[in-house]
């Protein structure tokens, strides 16, 4: 299975649990980048009244993926508005989803999955896992957390096995689970 990993950051938080996972799944990582940069106002406007930002043209073919991991920050209680223009932007029909959301105060498991469950149904894709991390608790140790809680819903075939001769074979192996 051939992934790769998305993602938009204003300020870095997205960005940093992005590299993190697509370490983890030995993927190539892909940042979604506006032309006009937006300070907070704007972009509180632009999340309220659903404006689709212009964005940088990712150099992405449909034959260069299967799942796609998404890490994206949420603002005014929907994942931020640059990653509407780019799904709007890319072929996703047929393909597997996954959302790393994050976030300070908004339920991910309500409105943004709902958002996105809406979106990607529109395009004939699928939303296969949905995680996140709540940045305002700064802690290295929760993310990575959250992280191996987000991968272990992913299909197994995403995840490499790392083995001491480095085969890099993908298949079973999981990153351990944790419930909290
Ligand atoms: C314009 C704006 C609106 C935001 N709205 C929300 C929100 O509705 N709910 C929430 O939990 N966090 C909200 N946040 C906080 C961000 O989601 C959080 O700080 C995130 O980690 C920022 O990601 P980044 O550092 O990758 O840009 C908002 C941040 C900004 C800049």
């Amino acid at each position: 299975m051939k992934t790769v990993v998305v993602y938009y950051s204003q300020y870095g938080n997205s960005r940093v649990a992005a590299r993190l996972i697509a370490k983890q799944l030995d993927a190539p990582v892909h940042r979604i980048e506006v032309k006009k940069r937006k300070g907070v106002v704007t972009s509180t406007f632009s999340a309220l009244f659903g404006r689709r930002p212009k964005i940088k043209t990712i150099p992405l073919q449909p034959e260069d993926w299967d799942l796609m991991v998404i890490v994206v920050p949420i603002w005014s209680g929907r994942p931020a508005t640059p990653l509407k223009t780019f799904l709007a932007e890319t072929r996703l029909a047929e393909k597997k989803i996954a959302a790393f959301f994050s976030f300070t105060s908004t339920d991910i498991h309500k409105r943004p999955t709902r958002w996105m469950k809406k979106v990607l149904d529109h395009f004939g894709a699928r939303l296969e896992a949905v995680g996140g991390y709540n940045t305002g608790l700064k802690q290295h140790t929760v993310l990575k957390q959250r992280v191996w809680d987000f991968l272990a819903q992913l299909p197994a075939e995403a995840i490499p096995v790392k083995s001491s001769s480095g085969s890099g074979k993908r298949g079973k192996a999981r990153p351990r689970s944790t419930t909290k």
